[in-house]
């Protein structure tokens, strides 16, 4: 087998990368010698997304995740731009193997209370800001608001929301009532209050929907900004967000991103002011209470 086939055998462990809304973007497209990693169109979020920030994380989470596979393998595989994989002289340098890369999951439920250790921060690259999670309690209801109270944002949200277990892609992608951390009476009504938009809408959902998770963010804990670092594209720093989300779980530690912070115009600006930066991803993180669910996961083309 060559190392391309070898990677390939192993894509459905490279597709447990994260992406926003869980889309899954990625489209490898197999070589003799490379693979070119491509996305797909209709897995992308142009009006929650317009700049593409998130689709390109996605993508160099997604990077990151073969080459530490392919390290794991014994494969000596490197990164180039495009982004392709590409032969390289060594394997790819990594603390990390296929087990963390398996074993990585959101947790959106409640954290233990209490800042993270310094110890797991110190273990991080530069570029992350540690602020205390209620700094920004009052900051997430307006970005909450913001992105509710956008029809288009809702509209993109709902196409990706699973909120019933009888969804034909319940199990495929997205976002499901069980990985949200939704009671079956919450995902009810959200679905009863998404799929009547346009009228609650009007009668305040934005507020409602905010107000659900007004609390979140209110307890002793942590939150960290990724920066923009240096001349680096969006899809290394999403090399980068991999890298420290499988950093903090080998500390115990689980992230929830929160990009309404950096998507919504007014708290963005202000994150930025505050945290003296160009801020890329924001989560909240910490030891959760339950154990997060494992998300769902298309299934890779079968070789022809
Ligand atoms: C760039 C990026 C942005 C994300 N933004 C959010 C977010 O705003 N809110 C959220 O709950 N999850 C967010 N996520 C997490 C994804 O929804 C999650 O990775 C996906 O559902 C797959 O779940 P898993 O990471 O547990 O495998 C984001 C992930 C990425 C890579």
């Amino acid at each position: 087998m060559t190392w391309v086939e070898q990677l390939r055998a192993h894509e459905a462990v490279c597709r447990r990368a994260p992406s926003a809304h869980n889309t899954q973007p990625w489209q490898p497209e197999y070589h003799a010698d490379e693979i070119v990693i491509n996305v797909d169109p209709a897995r992308s979020l142009p009006d929650s997304d317009p700049t593409g920030r998130d689709l390109d994380l996605g993508v160099g989470a997604f990077v990151e995740a073969c080459l530490i596979v392919a390290a794991d393998l014994g494969l000596n595989v490197t990164a180039v731009p495009g982004p392709r994989l590409v032969a390289a002289a060594h394997a790819y340098p990594t603390p990390f193997t296929i087990a963390d890369v398996e074993a990585r999951r959101v947790a959106r439920g409640r954290y233990a209370t209490g800042p993270v250790d310094a110890a797991a921060l110190a273990d991080l690259e530069p570029g992350f800001v540690h602020l205390p999670a209620r700094d920004l309690a009052s900051e997430l209801v307006v970005a909450d608001r913001w992105q509710f109270g956008t029809p288009a944002v809702v509209a993109e949200l709902r196409d990706w929301l699973r909120l019933d277990p009888h969804h034909p892609r319940y199990h495929l992608d997205g976002l499901t009532d069980r990985a949200l951390v939704l009671s079956w009476f919450e995902a009810r009504f959200l679905a009863a209050a998404l799929r009547a938009y346009p009228v609650t809408r009007r009668l305040g959902l934005a507020s409602l929907l905010a107000a659900s998770g007004r609390n979140l963010l209110r307890y002793d804990g942590s939150v960290l900004v990724m920066l923009a670092e240096g001349d680096d594209d969006h899809v290394t720093a999403g090399r980068r967000l991999l890298r420290s989300w499988l950093t903090l779980a080998r500390h115990g530690l689980a992230v929830h991103p929160l990009s309404q912070l950096i998507d919504c115009p007014v708290t963005a600006a202000r994150l930025a002011e505050r945290v003296g930066g160009r801020p890329l991803a924001v989560f909240r993180v910490g030891r959760p209470l339950a154990e997060p669910v494992r998300s769902a996961r298309l299934q890779p083309q079968a070789t022809g």
